[in-house]
């Protein structure tokens, strides 16, 4: 692995899983030039605002609403703005809500909304920071694909695969489909992006312990963000387009 400064951006960091990876990535993952920690409401996150004053070095709390494209866009002018030549090397795509609703229940509404924040939102991420990946990926001088030289890693689910049901416990139909275009759309853009040299993967936390996993979740935020890290720390070309659990198993879908 690489001992070269790297730069990674994280979506929805405010709580849960998002939140353990900031908090992770500061205390282990040096040395970091930037974590960009993004979220919907960086004045009421308190506890990422503590994270961001102990690592003031590296840690830039920065406001985006994955839900809307505008918010995206500034947030990508922001970044570019304080990044070097280098560009920045990791995107996870963290932030989603879920919907608990089976098929007969579902509303348009319920939909919609998880489309705009489960897949279209990450769609628009990689469009928008695509130039500061390719920068990255241009500048790394590393040969083949790593996290640690130009990636986005997008937090899927187990639930988006055909193979994994578990339907009677969490039918959550527009949570799961969000998740299954998610999954299509890292497919095709691994498809496009290939020929730079810029991972796009997919990862399953497992069932963990958050507001959105409940608290009969299996694991907690240390285990499924330490796991997820050291899966990104050995992601290859072997990664790119796939679905792996947070041990590193991969998940048909
Ligand atoms: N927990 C599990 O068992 C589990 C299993 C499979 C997959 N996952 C996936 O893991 C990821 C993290 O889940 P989690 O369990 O940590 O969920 P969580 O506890 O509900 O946290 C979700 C985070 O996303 C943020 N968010 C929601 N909508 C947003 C928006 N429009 N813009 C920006 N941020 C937004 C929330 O911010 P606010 O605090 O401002 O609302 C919060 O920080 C998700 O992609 C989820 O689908 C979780």
């Amino acid at each position: 692995m690489s001992s070269k400064p790297f730069s990674v951006l994280i979506t929805g960091t405010s709580r849960g899983l998002g939140l353990e990876m900031v908090k992770q990535f500061a205390e282990t993952q040096r040395p970091l030039s930037m974590l960009f920690a993004c979220c919907l409401d960086p004045a009421n996150s308190e506890e990422l605002q503590a994270l961001a004053k102990k690592h003031p070095d590296i840690i830039k709390v920065l406001r985006m609403d994955v839900a809307d494209p505008d918010s995206i866009k500034q947030a990508a002018a922001q970044v570019g703005s304080l990044l070097g030549q280098s560009g920045l090397n990791l995107i996870i795509n963290n932030a989603a809500i879920a919907v608990y609703s089976p098929f007969l229940k579902s509303s348009v509404e319920d939909m919609l909304n998880c489309y705009k924040t489960n897949t279209v939102g990450p769609m628009c991420i990689m469009q928008e920071f695509l130039p500061h990946l390719q920068a990255a990926a241009k500048h790394s001088g590393m040969p083949g694909m790593s996290c640690r030289k130009a990636a986005v890693v997008n937090i899927s689910s187990n639930l988006s695969s055909n193979e994994i049901v578990l339907y009677d416990k969490l039918p959550m139909v527009p949570y799961r489909a969000s998740k299954a275009a998610l999954n299509m759309i890292t497919s095709c853009a691994s498809l496009e992006l290939q020929k730079e040299e810029i991972l796009c993967s997919l990862l399953h936390p497992g069932w963990v312990r958050t507001k959105m996993g409940g608290s009969d979740g299996e694991i907690d935020v240390e285990e499924s963000i330490h796991g997820m890290i050291q899966l990104m720390n050995s992601m290859t070309d072997k990664h790119h387009g796939e679905l792996v659990n947070y041990k590193g198993q991969t998940i048909p879908w």
